[in-house]
């Protein structure tokens, strides 16, 4: 290592939304960071990287090279397109990008000697298997969208790879990412959003009529869908410990760790908070089911908790809005 034995990590991915999080965490964590991004769907403002280099993630000869020139010591892999109803309509960008774009990158960490990764995985791979109990990572992948499939085909790839040549990775399975850097320096910027709590905002905010439940007869106590939102900083802080993690243990091999808080809230409750944030109501339309929805998403997340020490402590559904009312106010989005 150079640089005055401080380890250096390569963001792949570091101009996007959790992407941007993970690299404040980490230099906040003594960490020497390089974020590597073909500005796609990032942003040129919210690069906090040490160094930035523009490029693809199907350019192997660059991510090896920006690898030896930075000694990197580590990947966090962010890259990728996320709309899994999009992955419906058009499954192949999903996996030109999330797979064959992914492909590249191990190659480049092999030709650059780089063993360790940690990879943004999804709860999308347990697909329609909750039953309303903790999802927790023994069960099976079993997706039900190409995002969700793309995610869970590198998870595969990662675990042989950790078999047959030593690579050390953790696949971090996120649960419904939301909220924004508490001192606003980043937030999420879609484009075009999906996402419920944003969207909910823009309705409080007046930027768009209203806003549509997807569904009000689903087997919860108050009809809507219940999902485990964790802050974004919760996620930074996560890849963090899972950076710190690699570099203490050797031989670490393939591990898939859920980031979640194991409590969930339903729509009616995140636009219940969000009317308390904004002090006043705002349209609300019921509507009919959205396809591929499954009723209850919350994580077990007791094994980063075990092997990480890892906590979420920003995730109450009252500060998650709070964050993202501010980070949309502060950008006029
Ligand atoms: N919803 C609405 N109205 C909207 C938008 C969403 O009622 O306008 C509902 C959805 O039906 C769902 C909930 O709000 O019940 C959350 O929806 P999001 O689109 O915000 O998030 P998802 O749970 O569908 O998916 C997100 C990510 C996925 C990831 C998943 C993991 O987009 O990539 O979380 O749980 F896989």
């Amino acid at each position: 290592m150079s640089d005055t034995d401080t380890p250096a990590i390569l963001v792949i991915g570091g101009a996007g939304y959790i992407g941007s999080h993970t690299t404040l965490a980490l230099a906040a964590a003594g960490y020497r960071t390089v974020v590597y991004d073909n500005f796609s769907t990032g942003h040129r403002d919210v690069c906090f990287g040490d160094a930035l280099v523009e490029g693809d993630l199907h350019d192997r000869k660059k991510l090896a090279q920006t690898m030896r020139d930075h000694d990197i010591q580590a990947v966090v892999h962010f890259a990728a397109l996320i709309e899994a109803g999009e992955s419906v309509v058009d499954p192949l960008p999903f996996f030109e990008n999330n797979v064959a774009g992914t492909l590249k990158l191990l190659g480049a960490m092999q030709d650059a000697g780089v063993g360790r990764l940690v990879f943004s995985s999804t709860a999308a791979c347990y697909g329609n298997q909750s039953t309303g109990d903790l999802l927790d990572e023994n069960l099976p992948r079993d997706p039900v969208n190409p995002y969700g499939h793309s995610k869970a085909m590198v998870e595969v790839v990662l675990e042989t790879l950790a078999a047959a040549h030593g690579l050390n990775a953790i696949a971090l399975r996120y649960f419904n990412a939301s909220g924004a850097d508490p001192e606003g320096r980043t937030g999420e910027r879609h484009d075009p959003e999906t996402h419920l709590i944003p969207l909910v905002i823009d309705a409080a905010r007046g930027k768009r009529a209203n806003i549509k439940i997807f569904g009000t007869d689903y087997d919860t106590d108050d009809g809507t869908c219940i999902r485990d939102y964790i802050h974004v900083n919760d996620l930074a802080s996560g890849h963090v410990a899972a950076i710190d993690y690699l570099l203490k243990h050797n031989e670490v091999g393939f591990q898939a760790m859920n980031l979640g808080t194991g409590r969930g809230n339903s729509v009616r409750e995140v636009i219940d908070a969000v009317r308390k944030m904004a002090g006043k109501d705002f349209p609300v339309v019921e509507e009919a089911r959205r396809e591929g929805d499954p009723a209850i998403l919350v994580a077990d997340a007791g094994r980063a908790n075990e092997i990480l020490g890892w906590q979420a402590r920003y995730s109450n559904i009252d500060g998650i809005v709070r964050d993202a009312w501010n980070f949309a106010v502060k950008t006029d989005q």
